[in-house]
Parts: structure tokens; C-alpha cells; sequence
């Protein structure tokens, strides 16, 4: 099985497998990764930003020209709980790629790099995609550092504890410059509509078409945002009903509205993270926040359920990361279904990648996906089958063959 050998790491104990960037069982994966690429005799280099890079065909600090380098990858980290193929899949597929390239004899005549980006889930400081975001310039390097984890720790010193120098952190545009195109294999997530011009139109999903591998078109905008409510702490015992300023009434009702704007402007939203503090049991609540991830295919609609949830509840929400829409290259895409056997079903994404956001800072991105049966991500029930998942090798293998030939 193509991932059994990451399949205890991270494991979490309420299902699924936990993997935070900078902590234990992602460093875990880390290790794996410089292991497994300098058993094929890659190059292994960190950059700046904490993203783990493995070159074919040059050394890893060496020169290249610029926009030559093909590069393929994806993540390490996972959401909290989450399953164990969105990311690693595509990992584990390129080194599986490069390895029988090179077995075959096959050697690239342009750098082949396969790159694993950093906290691409924003599963422990909140920032999807951060690795790359850092890297294009996209994230200011200070306020990237100062984000903090649950338990109030920056991410200079989640770096500085994993024995990464914070100071490196920020846009690198010369090695930017090198990528020539990039491409993300991901497993399926959801079950996204075929668009009624492809042969397989009005199917839900890999599995409604009945076919293994699917390419991106364009990844739905999306964003996140934090609404914070101020409540007055007192004793729960002690204090009237209507003397009460209690700030998780207000969250409740939030949520709601969050849900009623989502269905009015027939876009997707979630509140999956709330908190409230202090969190006792028998006292009324010094203050509640709850987070939405508001996501559709029109961004206009995606900032007027932020609009309209503000006006409806009498606050501001504060943006926490952005992402417009993003549509994937067509040349680029188009290489990659004639390298694995000419027309593939296109689908879009609502979930984000690092793919986007390098595609956003003007690199030809594609991406493949990988058939998922029920859909179901960012869970522990998230799978592929077996042969889909070698399906897309045998994809990304033909892909690599063809654009770095
Ligand atoms: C990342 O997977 C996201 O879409 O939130
Ligand atoms: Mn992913
Ligand atoms: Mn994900």
C-alpha cells in the first residue's frame, strides 16, 4: 500500500492523524522525506520558509536558469484529525515517480524538483497555504512569525524548536524564478460537478464519471475570517438572566447566521473552530470567538456572506487569509492530459492548494486528482483505492516523463 509507510505517524487518538507543522509526528515526516529522497539521490535543501525541496539534475543551492525547473508536490501537514492521503499522496507518488524514471534509465534534461511546502493546512497558526505564501511574497514574513498556535506559541519559536533559523523567512524571488511549471497530484475532495462540455458532463466526481484520475480547473475563492464577541464575565449562580452579557448567545446566533447567509447566497460556509474564554463550566463567558471559512465560485458572494453576517450580528469580522480565484494553466493542463492519454475529466476545486497559490504568483500550475469514492476529506474516512492511488503514478510518472524531457 502506497502510504502504509507514513501511516503511523501522527495518529490521533480521536481518529485520523494530526500532523502539525513543526511538531512532532510532521517532523516525523520530514525525516522521511530527506530519507526517501536521498535514498534516490536527490539533493535535499530547506528553504528559507521551512518548504523541503529534492533536486534531480541539479545540486540543491546550485544555479539554475531561470523558469527551467519542473517541479512537482505537495504537503506534509494535515488538519487535526484529519486523513492521511490529502498531502502525502502527492509525496509519496513523485518519489514513487522518480524512482522507476530512474529505474528505467530515464534521466531529465531540464532540474526536476519535488517540493514539500510548509503548513499548507494553517492546522496549527491559521494560515492555509503558508509555505507558500511566504515563498511568492504573498504573507508578510512578520506577521507570519508572530501568528500563534493554541497554546501561544509563535511560529519563530515553533521554527527556532525545530531547529529552523526564523530568519530566512519571507519572499524568495530567485527561487521562484527557477520554476519553470509546477504539479500537484492531490487526492479528490468532494464530490465537485463535471462541466456539461466534457464527455462526462453533469457527473458528481471522479467516481460519477467512472474514472480514476481527474486535472483541476480552478480552485473556488476562498477565505477565513475570525469574528470576536465581548461578553462580561460572572458567577453562573449568581447573576440574572437579563443582567447578562453573555458573548456565547451571541456566537450561537452567529453560527446560525453564518449557515442562513451561506444557503440565501448559495455559496459554502463553515464554522468549524470556535472558542470561549475562560471556559469554565459554571461562570458566563469574558469573550467568544468563532471562525468562518466562506468559500463558493464567485468571490463577490463569498465577501457578501462576511457583509452580510457582520450586519446581521453588529461586528466586524477580521480577515485572516484570502485567497481569489484561481485557474489553472491551460497550456500547462493540457501537456499534462496528452502525457497520461488525452481527455480527462476537469474539475474544479473547492478545497485550497499550494498549486494556487503558486499559479496566483504567475507560475503555468496544474494539477492531478485521484479518484476519492465518497468524496469525504479532511477526515479520517478520507481514501483512495489502491489502484486509483497507482493510477496516479502511472499519471505523474508520464507527466514528469513528458515535461522534463
Ligand atoms: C485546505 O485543504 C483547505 O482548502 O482549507
Ligand atoms: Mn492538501
Ligand atoms: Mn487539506
Amino acid at each position: 500500500m502506497l502510504l502504509s509507510e507514513l501511516s503511523g505517524v501522527g495518529r490521533d487518538p480521536a481518529g485520523g492523524v494530526t500532523r502539525f507543522a513543526w511538531a512532532a509526528a510532521e517532523l516525523e515526516l520530514r525525516s522521511w522525506f530527506s530519507a526517501r529522497a536521498a535514498g534516490l539521490g536527490l539533493d535535499v535543501e530547506t528553504d528559507g520558509n521551512g518548504n523541503l525541496w529534492a533536486w534531480w539534475g541539479q545540486s540543491a543551492s546550485g544555479a539554475s536558469l531561470p523558469g527551467t525547473a519542473f517541479v512537482v508536490g505537495s504537503h506534509l501537514d494535515s488538519v487535526r484529525s484529519g486523513g492521511e492521503w490529502d498531502g502525502p499522496l502527492g509525496l509519496v507518488s513523485a518519489f514513487a515517480a522518480v524512482s522507476s524514471l530512474r529505474d528505467s534509465g530515464w534521466t531529465p534534461t531540464r532540474p526536476l524538483a519535488i517540493v514539500a511546502f510548509a503548513e499548507e493546512e494553517g492546522g496549527r497558526f491559521g494560515l492555509a497555504c503558508l509555505g507558500s505564501r511566504l515563498l511568492t511574497g504573498a504573507v508578510e514574513p512578520a506577521h507570519a512569525l508572530g501568528l500563534v498556535d493554541d497554546s501561544g506559541v509563535t511560529l519563530a519559536a515553533a521554527m527556532t524548536a525545530a531547529g529552523h533559523d526564523p530568519s530566512g523567512v519571507g519572499a524568495d524571488p530567485a527561487r521562484l524564478a527557477k520554476i519553470g511549471a509546477f504539479v500537484e497530484l492531490h487526492i479528490e475532495q468532494g464530490r465537485m460537478p463535471l462541466p456539461e462540455s466534457s464527455t462526462t458532463g453533469g457527473a458528481r466526481g471522479l467516481a460519477g464519471a467512472g474514472r480514476p484520475i481527474g486535472v483541476a480547473r480552478e480552485i473556488w475563492p476562498h477565505g477565513r475570517w475570525r469574528i470576536d464577541l465581548a461578553g462580561v464575565p460572572d458567577h453562573a449562580g449568581t447573576t440574572a438572566l437579563a443582567d447578562r452579557v453573555d458573548p456565547v448567545l451571541a456566537m450561537a446566533e452567529g453560527i446560525v447566521e453564518v449557515r442562513r447567509a451561506a444557503s440565501e447566497l448559495g455559496i459554502l460556509a463553515t464554522v468549524g473552530r470556535v472558542r470561549v474564554l475562560p471556559g469554565a463550566v459554571n461562570a458566563i463567558a469574558s469573550s467568544a470567538s468563532l471562525w468562518v471559512d466562506a468559500r463558493g465560485q464567485d468571490s463577490d458572494r463569498v465577501r457578501e456572506l462576511v457583509a452580510l453576517v457582520e450586519r446581521r450580528l453588529g461586528v466586524a469580522a477580521a480577515l485572516e487569509s484570502w485567497t481569489d480565484v484561481t485557474r489553472f494553466d491551460a497550456a500547462l493542463t493540457a501537456d499534462v492530459a496528452a502525457a497520461i492519454g488525452g481527455e480527462v475529466p476537469s474539475l474544479p476545486s473547492g478545497a485550497g492548494h499550494d498549486a494556487g497559490v503558486l499559479s496566483l504568483a504567475g507560475i503555468p500550475t496544474a494539477m492531478l486528482f485521484v479518484r476519492n469514492p465518497t468524496g469525504v476529506s479532511h477526515s479520517p474516512e478520507e481514501r483512495a483505492e489502491e489502484a486509483d492511488a497507482v493510477a496516479g503514478v502511472a499519471a505523474l510518472t508520464a507527466v514528469v516523463r513528458r515535461m522534463a524531457s
